[in-house]
């Protein structure tokens, strides 16, 4: 795919699918409640059919109308043993939420993912679900995984890395385990799962110590279906954002996006730059904040932002550095060091690719610095991705500035955002 230079403005509405992270949520609540869940606007991308498909193969009745999802929830202890091993494809998400979920369960499962995904760390999981006495059997930290299902002990667990996947897959293991069990958190991170458990009416306590979050399950209570209205996603809309903010005669209007403050670090940090963001109708739905947007082009300065912004925005770091390569000053984007374990080593591919297309920058430690010039000295225009959706996108907008740019191996974009390209085109986005 090639994404080309543009000589006018990003104009118009797209339209931004909805939220992943709770989409993968809006299947796997529903599917262990009691009832029926009418779930609307779900995103419709690889990644969250891959945990729907894995709630088939364990026996949930799920129907897919054109306008809604409809899953019929038997409760807690309802799933069944798949018949064959539950392949994730590229999703991380899914591997996470489905390991801690699948530990609790009266059968064993076996847990496969494309190339991407059986290079992550799945350690980060299976280490302290073990506290539970999970019996959980990774390959050399990754995936294939083979999960022995069995009762889980009740427990007191304090994560040590800041991950809403790790924190969500144990309290999905909490749920079928007897009696009360505790996480807690030092650093904030995205709290869809509690919210929705909250709604479907778990037993589910959620308190602070100084600056820790203790979240409490008492488990083994059944939760019951709620419709979903699922928002529309902020890092889906971050690609939009940005590309109208860096070039001239640009206004885009954005609707339905989720803004919760768990995961609004890209809007503080482009705030910082100087850009020309308008919130309107900020409103609650489904407990989750959600607003309209306007959003202008811009004169962005350059920022620093500390370590706390990575637990905020760790998947806008591509796109914010795309924006950061088009700022009248430098930028310093500090402890990264998550960048390196998301679907590819995202640090390394945003230096590499901002590199290969004449950008100053570099990499100290965990911390990206990146010197914006007036002018692009393109050193080489393939991007490359690693099959990375966020990496692919970014460097298409990048391309409405400097292209021609060849992003390789851009069909990853089907994981998250199937529709992206149709989206960037209606908008004045110019790919090939
Ligand atoms: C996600 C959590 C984040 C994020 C990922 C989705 C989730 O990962 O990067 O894209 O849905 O829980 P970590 O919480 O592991 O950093």
């Amino acid at each position: 795919m090639i994404s080309h230079k543009i000589d006018h403005g990003i104009n118009g509405c797209p339209i931004i699918p909805g939220d992943k992270s709770i989409s993968h949520r809006a299947i796997i609540i529903p599917s262990i409640s009691n009832g029926v869940t009418e779930i609307t606007n779900i995103l419709k991308s690889e990644d969250v059919n891959n945990t729907l498909e894995a709630f088939k193969e364990m026996g949930v009745k799920i129907i897919d109308n054109e306008d809604k999802l409809i899953i019929y929830g038997n409760g807690l202890k309802s799933l069944k043993k798949p018949k064959k091993e539950i392949y994730l494809g590229n999703s991380g998400t899914s591997a996470r939420l489905l390991t801690g979920l699948l530990a609790a369960q009266n059968f064993d499962t076996k847990i496969t993912g494309d190339k991407s995904l059986s290079k992550r760390p799945m350690n980060r999981i299976a280490d302290p679900l073990s506290a539970m006495k999970a019996e959980i059997f990774t390959s050399n930290g990754s995936l294939p995984i083979e999960i022995k299902g069995k009762q889980l002990e009740s427990s007191n667990i304090e994560i040590s890395i800041p991950s809403a996947q790790i924190k969500s897959a144990l309290l999905f293991a909490f749920l079928n385990t007897n009696g009360k069990s505790t996480i807690t958190e030092s650093k904030v991170t995205r709290d869809h799962t509690e919210i929705m458990l909250k709604a479907f009416g778990a037993d589910i306590d959620i308190d602070s110590k100084g600056r820790k979050k203790l979240i409490t399950i008492n488990g083994l209570k059944e939760l019951k279906a709620k419709n979903i209205d699922v928002p529309c996603d902020l890092s889906s809309s971050a690609f939009f954002i940005v590309a109208a903010l860096i070039n001239k005669n640009s206004k885009i209007t954005l609707k339905n996006i989720n803004i919760n403050p768990t995961r609004n670090g890209l809007l503080l940090a482009l705030e910082k730059m100087g850009a020309r963001i308008n919130y309107l109708n900020r409103r609650i739905s489904n407990d989750e904040n959600v607003c309209d947007m306007e959003i202008s082009s811009s004169n962005l300065k350059g920022c620093e932002l500390d370590n706390s912004f990575a637990d905020l925005m760790i998947d806008e770091y591509p796109i914010l550095s795309v924006a950061a390569a088009f700022a009248d000053s430098p930028s310093i984007f500090r402890g990264l060091k998550e960048l390196r374990v998301k679907e590819s080593d995202r640090l390394n591919l945003i230096y590499l690719n901002l590199l290969n297309c004449g950008v100053d920058c570099n990499i100290i430690e965990d911390d990206l610095i990146i010197n914006p010039s007036k002018k692009f000295e393109i050193k080489n225009n393939n991007i490359r991705t690693d099959y990375d959706h966020r990496i692919a996108m970014s460097f298409c907008v990048m391309g409405t500035k400097i292209g021609p740019l060849k992003i390789n191996d851009a069909e990853s974009i089907n994981t998250s955002f199937p529709s992206f390209i149709n989206e960037f085109k209606s908008v004045g986005g110019k790919i090939i």
